[in-house]
C-alpha cells in the first residue's frame, strides 16, 4: 500500500531530526536491542495509530528490529510532523498515512485501508484502530490491542463493543497516570502555549475545564509560571482537590468564563466549549485544548456562528461576534503536539516503553490476558520503572 503523506521530499530533514532522540529515549534504545536479540513482533504486520513525530518514529525503529514484517501507521487529527512521515515513509517497510491538514474523514478512510490489511497487532491512541475493526463484521482477529490514551478507553466504554482480543489501556497504568499526564502533559501545554502566543503567562488568568491527572498538571505548571488559574471540574471531589491545590474553582463553568483570558479543555469529552458559551466568553479569550480530540470545542460551530473569522497564521485564528472577539489556538488539536514537539522526551521514552513491552505480550505470551479492556501487567509496569529508575 502507498503511503499518503504531505511532502517526501522532507524525509532527509526528517532523519537528520531522530539524532537527538535517539540519543535521548535510553528505554527505546534498550528494548530495541532486546527485540533485536528476542524477534518478539518476527512476522507481524503491525498497525499503529499515534503522533507522527519523532519519538513515535524511534519506537517504529525499535518494533522493526524486533522482526515486524511491516507498519501501517495512521496519524492523529492535527498532530502529524510532515518531516517524520516523509522519513518513515522512504523505509519500505512502513506505510504512513498523514498529512498535516487531513480531516476525519480522512482519517477513517485510512483507518478502514489499514483494516483490509488484517494487521495482527493494534497499537492504537484515542481507539480509532480499535472501533474500526468493531465497525463490521471481520473475517480475521488480531491478538491484541494497545489503547493508549484516557478518551480511548472512555470511546471503548461508551462503544459497548464486545471486543474479541485482548487490549492493553496503556492509560490505566499507574506509571502513565503518574508521570506522563500529570507531569509531562503540564510541561508541555506550557510550552505549546508559549510558543503558540508568546504571551506572558504571570498575571494572566488561566482556566482549566477537567482537573483530572492532565488537568491537574496542567493548571498547577501554569501556576508555577505565575498565571492565576482557576478551575471548572463536573465532578466535586476533582473540584474540591482543585480548591484544596489553592486554584479557584467553580463549578458553573459560566461564572468562571468571563474572567478567564485564556480557557483550555482536558476534559476527554466532546463538545465542552459551544455556541452557548459565546456570550459569556471575555472579550480576547484564548481557547485552546490538550485532550485528545479537537472536538473538545466545537471549533466549527463556533467558526459557522461568527460574524467574521480571520485566520491569523501559525495556528491562529479570530471569531467575532458582534464587538466581541476571541482566538482559537490550532483548530483545537491538542496544543502540546500542534504548536509543540509533544510531551517531554523522557516521557515518552517511559510511555512507548509501555507500548512496546504490552506489544510484545500480545505476540509472544497472550495466554493471561483476556478478551476486552485490562491494564498493564503488572511485571511490566515495575520492568518499566526499574529501568527507568537505572537510566
Ligand atoms: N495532550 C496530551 O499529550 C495528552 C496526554 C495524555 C492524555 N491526554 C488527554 O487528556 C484528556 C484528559 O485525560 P486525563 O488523564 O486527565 O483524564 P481524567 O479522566 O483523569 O480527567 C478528566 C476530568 O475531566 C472531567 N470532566 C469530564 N467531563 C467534563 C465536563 N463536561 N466538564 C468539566 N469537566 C469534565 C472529569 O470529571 C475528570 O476529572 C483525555 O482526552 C486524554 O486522552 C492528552
Amino acid at each position: 500500500m502507498q503511503s499518503i503523506i504531505d511532502r517526501p521530499e522532507l524525509a532527509e530533514a526528517g532523519s537528520a531530526r531522530m539524532h537527538w532522540f535517539r540519543e535521548q529515549m535510553p528505554l527505546i534504545s534498550l528494548l530495541k536491542a532486546r527485540f533485536q536479540e528476542e524477534r518478539p513482533f518476527r512476522g507481524l504486520n503491525v498497525a499503529i495509530c499515534l503522533h507522527v513525530e519523532p519519538k513515535t518514529a524511534y519506537w517504529i525503529e525499535a518494533i522493526l528490529a524486533g522482526g515486524a514484517k511491516h507498519v501501517y501507521l495512521v496519524g492523529c487529527l492535527g498532530t502529524t510532523k510532515a518531516d517524520t512521515a516523509a522519513f518513515l515513509a522512504a523505509d519500505p517497510r512502513i506505510t504512513v498515512l498523514a498529512r498535516e491538514q487531513d480531516t476525519l474523514e480522512d482519517h477513517q478512510r485510512y483507518l478502514e485501508l489499514v483494516m483490509e490489511q488484517q494487521p495482527d497487532l493494534l497499537l492504537d491512541n484515542g481507539a480509532s484502530l480499535i472501533l474500526a475493526y468493531c465497525k463490521k463484521p471481520r473475517s480475521w482477529k488480531p491478538l491484541g490491542a494497545n489503547e493508549e490514551t484516557r478518551t480511548g478507553r472512555l470511546l471503548i466504554d461508551d462503544s459497548g463493543c464486545d471486543i474479541p482480543f485482548p487490549v492493553i489501556v496503556i492509560d490505566d497504568s499507574p506509571l502513565k497516570k503518574l508521570l506522563e499526564n500529570a507531569i509531562g502533559v503540564g510541561q508541555s501545554v506550557v510550552d505549546g502555549f508559549m510558543r503558540a502566543t508568546s504571551l506572558l503567562l504571570g498575571g494572566r488568568r488561566v482556566l482549566v475545564i477537567g482537573y483530572g491527572w492532565v488537568g491537574s498538571g496542567i493548571a498547577n505548571k501554569f501556576r508555577a509560571m505565575g498565571a492565576h488559574t482557576s478551575v471548572h471540574d463536573v465532578d466535586p471531589v476533582y473540584l474540591l482537590k482543585a480548591r484544596v491545590d489553592g486554584h479557584t474553582v467553580s463549578e458553573e463553568l459560566v461564572e468562571l468564563l468571563g474572567q478567564a483570558e485564556v480557557v483550555i479543555t482536558a476534559t476527554g469529552r466532546f463538545h465542552i466549549l459551544t455556541t452557548a458559551h459565546i456570550p459569556y466568553f471575555r472579550h480576547g479569550a484564548i481557547l485552546c485544548n490538550a485532550g485528545h480530540f479537537g472536538f473538545e470545542i466545537n471549533a466549527d460551530e463556533l467558526r459557522d456562528a461568527a460574524d467574521l473569522v480571520e485566520d491569523l497564521g501559525g495556528g491562529k485564528e479570530s471569531f467575532t461576534y458582534g464587538d466581541k472577539k476571541i482566538f482559537l489556538l490550532e483548530n483545537a488539536s491538542p496544543l502540546n503536539l500542534s504548536a509543540g514537539d509533544g510531551n517531554p522526551i523522557s516521557i515518552m521514552d517511559l510511555g512507548l516503553a509501555l507500548q512496546a513491552c504490552c506489544g510484545a505480550r500480545h505476540a509472544t505470551d497472550g495466554s493471561q490476558l483476556h478478551n476486552g479492556v485490562q491494564p498493564v501487567p503488572r511485571d511490566i509496569d515495575c520492568f518499566v520503572s526499574r529501568q527507568m529508575l537505572r537510566t
